[in-house]
């Protein structure tokens, strides 16, 4: 049989960058492991999984473990995977999980359906044996309490002023059979309203792919689901290289005011970074080689 050849891409969100060792240290791991799988033969969907877990495990990033409070103080997240072949699962505003990649890809596998979102999520993956556990770190409580102050009764206008660090972690990669998987996980937006549900697990929104790539987006998730951001990169792999195809959408949503970031992988294994914002944290390994985003990309 044909082996396409490997590659995989991680991202640590758009925005400000802090903590930039931290983050790098998450970014590498998470690449590596995932790419070791690949080198090993395990499909994309275990690759992806794999790494996102480990980058929701690093409290640092936006999901999973040190995820943003909503305007209640809740942890409610986003995650989503989606191969190729079009296989889709999602949770929406999921809490009390650890790894929420691991509820969604449950959603694709075990499911008539694409996303499952609030209480049915956590039912869910409850009776898959998904246990109970607080994702709320002290740094994140302490951070929704500043922010809280500050927004006092001006709440809509103001929130948009005070987002500063989209940390949405995702990841792409392509197994040597070709086929490729996006996966994504976000804790959102610092104060959101409960129930908000943002790009992350909003098929063609924050993740997609089908068989020309696949890509995982990050940013403003209102901004993204607007510009249809991952869905039009995918789209656009079908006439040019990934990397050109993620900067002619980010053009496009940069003239409407969209902050976002993406990486993508096409079907060649070709890799796609791109953004608009202040930064962007990444990781890359093809061909045994890894890079990795600088203070200046
Ligand atoms: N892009 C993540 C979010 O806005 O929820």
């Amino acid at each position: 049989m044909k082996r396409t050849p490997i590659a995989i891409v991680a991202h640590g969100g758009a925005g400000g960058i802090n903590f930039p060792q931290r983050r790098k240290n998450g970014l590498m791991k998470a690449a590596s492991i995932g790419y070791g799988m690949l080198a090993q033969g395990a499909s994309s969907i275990d690759a992806v999984e794999k790494a996102v877990m480990i980058l929701e495990d690093v409290t640092i990033f936006n999901a999973g473990t040190g995820s943003s409070l909503n305007f209640m103080g809740e942890a409610e997240m986003d995650a989503a995977l989606m191969t190729s072949e079009l296989q889709f699962g999602g949770v929406g505003a999921i809490t009390h999980v650890r790894n929420p990649i691991r509820v969604a890809r449950l959603v694709m596998e075990k499911t008539d359906h694409l996303l499952l979102c609030g209480e049915g999520a956590i039912h869910f993956a409850r009776h898959m044996g998904i246990k109970y556990y607080n994702p709320r770190t002290d740094e994140k409580k302490r951070l929704w309490k500043r922010m809280r102050k500050k927004l006092q009764s001006r709440y809509f206008r103001k929130l948009r002023e005070l987002v500063e660090h989209y940390g949405t972690i995702g990841v792409v990669a392509i197994d040597t059979n070709g086929l490729i998987t996006a996966g994504t996980s976000s804790g959102g937006i610092t104060l959101r309203l409960p129930g908000r549900v943002g790009d992350t697990p909003l098929i063609g929104t924050g993740t997609y792919a089908d068989e020309h790539g696949g890509v995982s987006a990050t940013g403003h998730g209102e901004e993204i689901m607007r510009a249809m951001v991952a869905f039009r990169v995918v789209s656009l792999m079908a006439r040019y290289p990934a990397q050109r195809a993620g900067k002619i959408v980010v053009d496009y949503a940069t003239k409407y005011g969209c902050q976002c970031g993406l990486i993508g992988i096409d079907k060649k294994g070709r890799i796609a970074c791109a953004n608009n914002t202040k930064a962007m944290s990444w990781c890359s390994i093809k061909d045994g080689q890894m890079k990795l985003f600088d203070m200046k990309n």
